[in-house]
């Protein structure tokens, strides 16, 4: 896919619907010649709209108006090309616990976490949420997820985390403003209740930091997840990070995830994940697959607003 498609692609299949700002403005990147080859210097990975918006956001720049955002990329490309170097999309959404819940409330408890490209932690604490599946609540912490489910039961409860670990090959610190910073330049302009969501979330991850441990998911997994606790269920789990690793690094990782004990849970698109035979996804928009130890069961969408479990 060229780098005008991707931007089309996310117009059309991540941003409508959910952020008009963002629809906008990734529809004109790609028809914008002159922003298509300053991208064009970067390597194909640091070229992501995500990347792009959010370092622009970070650095103060416009992202409402797409003429505006024109001028202001082409006038500060070096201060952004520089962040888009060194900088990753790392946004950690704790609303995607939402829909990892259902499958570890039913496992057996209690429940050693483990997850992989945690970013700063915030998935790792489901048992401190609170979460509504329309008129059904969950839990009683903050924030509380807002989650549309079709064809599963919303769990009875939230699960007994006794162990709680992450890793990353860059773990953000949410007691860190400038982390927190990057973390709410990549939520998207008009998610007032995501910037909302983070901070609560940061509160809760801050009051009791989780073990966050730098290094790569292939290579350092093993390690970390023989600290887990015996008498607990490890449950190594990755959201929205393996079209961030190269194909052979995600098969690599699949043969280490499955010779450890306990389970794997994947949500992640279906291009990056290898899964046969999957339904027609419900409609248009890109979702996630979440997989319980290779089998998928259900379709999400990106920020665990929604859950369609196959029929
Ligand atoms: C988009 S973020 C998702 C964060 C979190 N899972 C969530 O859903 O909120 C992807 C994370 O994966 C991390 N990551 C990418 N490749 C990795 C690797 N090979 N090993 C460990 N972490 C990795 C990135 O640093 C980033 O923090």
């Amino acid at each position: 896919m060229t780098t005008a498609e991707s931007y089309a692609e996310f117009a059309a299949r991540e941003a409508h619907g959910v952020s008009p700002a963002y629809e906008r403005l990734s529809l004109a990147v790609s028809r914008d010649d002159e922003v298509l080859g300053l991208l064009g210097t970067l390597p194909p990975a640091k070229r992501q709209p995500n990347l792009l918006f959010g370092v622009v956001r970070l650095l103060g720049g416009p992202v409402e108006d797409p003429a505006a955002f024109h001028d202001y990329t082409v006038a500060n490309w070096p201060a952004i090309e520089t962040e888009m170097r060194t900088r990753a999309t790392q946004t950690n959404e704790a609303g995607r616990c939402a829909v990892l819940l259902p499958l570890l409330a039913a496992l057996p408890q209690p429940l050693a976490l483990l997850e992989v490209g945690a970013s700063a932690g915030l998935c790792l604490y489901p048992d401190r949420y609170a979460y509504r599946y329309g008129d059904h609540l969950v839990g009683s912490g903050e924030p509380v997820l807002e989650c549309a489910a079709t064809g599963v039961a919303p769990p009875a409860g939230v699960p007994e985390v006794v162990w709680r670990a992450g890793l990353d090959l860059n773990p953000l610190d949410v007691t860190d403003p400038a982390d927190v910073a990057w973390l709410d330049a990549l939520i998207w302009p008009e998610h007032a209740h995501r910037r909302a969501r983070l901070r609560a979330a940061a509160a809760v991850a801050a009051a009791e930091p989780p073990l966050l441990v730098r290094g790569d998911l292939v290579d350092d997994l093993p390690a970390l997840a023989a600290r887990a606790p015996a008498g607990a269920t490890l449950v190594v789990f990755h959201t929205s990070v393996m079209y961030q690793v190269p194909a052979p690094r995600r098969e690599a990782f699949a043969e280490v995830v499955r010779r450890l004990p306990g389970h794997w849970i994947a949500n992640e698109a279906p291009g990056v994940m290898p899964c046969d035979g999957l339904p027609r996804p419900p409609g248009e928009a890109l979702h996630n697959v979440l997989a319980l130890d290779g089998t998928p069961l259900a379709w999400t969408r990106g920020h665990g607003q929604a859950i369609v479990w196959f029929g």
